[in-house]
């Protein structure tokens, strides 16, 4: 079911654990199933040269989540942004389509520890504000909530 790429990084994640001094971190839950992914970025000259994690998850959670640390160190942090759920599951040579939900922790995690990074230097521009009201918040997420008020 799942390739051995998958199994490595399950078996072996690589970059576990915190940064104290982290310049973004980001955490994110998955509404399907409750798990959760926190990320840690360490940013010099707006190029990722650290990164680690912490994961409560499945294996193909914890697995995407080692991958998305190894494929944003080096990384600038528009090059990271542009990494998608779907790079994610590639680098470990594809998951199982029930397990793709899982993928997406991944790319939210590493797009909300850039957010907070970009947020604490004052580089937030007006395209990474909330797409719904189009305001600037601490919580990109804001309006999910504020839907549910309706
Ligand atoms: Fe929760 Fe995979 S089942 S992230």
């Amino acid at each position: 079911m799942y390739s051995e790429k998958v199994m490595d990084h399950f078996m072996n994640p690589r970059n576990v654990g915190e940064i104290e001094d982290a310049d973004g971190v980001g955490q994110v839950g998955n509404a399907k199933c409750g798990d959760i992914m926190k990320m840690y970025l360490k940013v010099e000259d707006g190029v990722i040269v650290d990164a680690k994690f912490k994961t409560f998850g499945c294996g193909a959670a914890v697995a995407t989540s080692s991958m998305a640390t190894e494929l944003v160190r080096g990384k600038t942090i528009e090059e990271a942004l542009n990494i998608t759920n779907k790079a994610v599951a590639e680098a470990l040579d594809g998951l199982p389509p029930v397990k793709m939900h899982c993928s997406n922790l991944a790319e939210e995690a590493i797009r909300e520890a850039i957010n907070d990074y970009k947020k604490k230097n004052g580089l937030l521009e007006q395209e990474d504000a909330c797409n719904s009201c189009g305001r600037r918040c601490d919580d990109i997420h804001h309006h999910l909530e504020e839907d549910d008020d309706e």
